[in-house]
């Protein structure tokens, strides 16, 4: 594969996978979840949890990328020696598209979001907002229509191509972020009141690291890199051999880290300045904050929609960045595995993706009486893949590295043929954490959740 397109930059590289990374884990659960766990306290572990495991694992699906220079499918079919490999690569296909499907519902919630706080709407908060969320999300209608959108806006990106699609997007896309979540955070520091937000991410409680802390924080930091699921795979197949992915993923997952803690800065202080609980997720997001927009809308309200249209446009675009990874994915695999045209391979996961995103589009609304194991559609899918099929594929990428492919290549990979002495000097360290301490504690990750 020596003729493949590959990033024009080192930049390109890392705002690519920082683009993927940064999403909405990072918006939605990273805040929440320091503050639950001992704030400074849990920013520690989470750092080891991430240079010790998602690191390396990180280095080994770009071990597996660079080296065969090929999508999922075909760098495990490349590069095993026994064909049953070829189910990892698969798993790495499918599951891509399974969170593609529902990521793109709650793309469509923050296209929704956005689009309110442009036309104003959180200025009028008694008829807009209040409950707003809830009678949005059971529309029969509406939620679909913005997942079709933040799908088709997904699909025009990817469907650039790498240089002019993927990359151009991810370079202007990740210092926007950056300016725009600065912004909010360093506004955020004004709050009246907003100082109990910040003692709650910041200071440090030892006390509340539980055992559990230590699983969120795996967790937390795998999906939030993005791992185990073909992504950093189908990326790295387009870096040149001389990049240093060491320092692709210390950069990758430091961008993700900082990016988190000032979406932190940004959204607690004005949780606690409201008086309102800290609280995760979609409800954090689409509920509590469009709340207090339309508060502050109250008493001044150029800032408070100026704030709510910052927030939003950041939602939306750090949702896209992931999505674009997303889609590559099995693109990828359908323009080198069955040799279709780029457009003919991203119609072709559009019509899937589409389909098979209405059920969780639709899941609070008309679908809301379908449940699997009492979990309505789309929290089913959602805890199905990140409990489950993420942890999968890291643990079965991680151990295609450390046991099945020759030692000799991993190194020469790890190191560019040499290139870099750093690199070879703690390539022993990293070799033992792939072989070792990662299967093992993502394996045991895997069986908790699978029992
Ligand atoms: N890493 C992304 C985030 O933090 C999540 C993601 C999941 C990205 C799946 C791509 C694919 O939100």
């Amino acid at each position: 594969m020596q003729n493949k397109e590959t990033f024009g930059s080192k930049f390109a590289i890392i705002a690519a996978m920082a683009g993927s990374a940064i999403g909405l884990g990072n918006i939605w659960r990273f805040p929440y979840v320091i503050g639950e766990n001992g704030g400074a306290a849990f920013i520690i572990i989470y750092i080891a949890a991430s240079l010790f495991l998602s690191i390396p694992i990180f280095i080994a699906e770009f071990t597996i990328g660079r080296r065969s220079g090929a999508n999922c499918f075909g760098a495990l079919n490349t590069l095993a020696p026994h064909k049953s490999w070829k189910f990892t690569g698969m798993l790495c296909i499918i599951t891509p598209t399974i969170i593609l499907s529902y990521y793109s519902v709650v793309g469509g919630w923050s296209i929704e979001y956005l689009f309110q706080a442009l036309t104003l709407q959180f200025l009028n908060p008694s008829e807009n907002v209040a409950g707003s969320f809830e009678a949005f999300i059971c529309a029969p209608a509406a939620p679909l229509v913005t997942f079709l959108i933040f799908l088709a806006l997904t699909c025009l990106i990817v469907a650039g191509g790498l240089h002019k699609g993927i990359e151009k997007f991810s370079k202007i896309a990740i210092p926007v972020l950056f300016f725009l979540i600065l912004g909010l955070a360093v506004y955020s520091f004004t709050i009246k009141g907003g100082a109990e937000g910040i003692r709650y991410l910041v200071s440090p409680d030892f006390s509340k690291l539980t055992p559990r802390s230590f699983a969120n924080a795996i967790g937390q930091s795998f999906y939030s890199i993005s791992l185990g699921m073909g992504i950093i795979i189908t990326y790295s197949s387009y870096v040149s051999k001389d990049d240093n992915m060491f320092m692709s993923g210390l950069g990758t997952a430091g961008f993700d880290l900082i990016f988190a803690l000032l979406a932190g800065f940004a959204i607690m202080p004005a949780v606690f300045a409201a008086g309102i609980g800290p609280g995760s997720g979609p409800g954090l997001i689409f509920d509590t904050l469009p709340f207090i927009f339309s508060d502050m809308c109250k008493s001044a309200p150029i800032l408070g929609s100026i704030v709510g249209i910052t927030f939003f446009l950041t939602v939306t675009i750090a949702a896209l960045t992931s999505s674009v990874s997303l889609l590559e994915v099995p693109v990828a695999w359908m323009i080198e595995e069955k040799h279709v045209k780029r457009s003919s391979a991203i119609a072709i996961v559009f019509v899937i993706v589409a389909i098979l995103g209405s059920a969780s589009a639709l899941a609070y609304g008309p679908l809301k009486n379908i449940t699997i194991s009492g979990y309505g559609i789309f929290d089913a899918v959602d805890i199905f893949c990140c409990n489950f099929l993420l942890p999968l594929g890291g643990l079965l990428c991680v151990i295609f590295v450390g046991w099945v492919m020759k030692k000799s290549d991993v190194e020469d990979e790890f190191t560019s043929g040499g290139k870099y002495g750093f690199n070879s000097r703690i390539f022993p360290f990293v070799y033992f954490l792939e072989r070792f301490l990662a299967p093992l504690a993502i394996g045991i990750i895997v069986l908790a959740n699978f029992f």
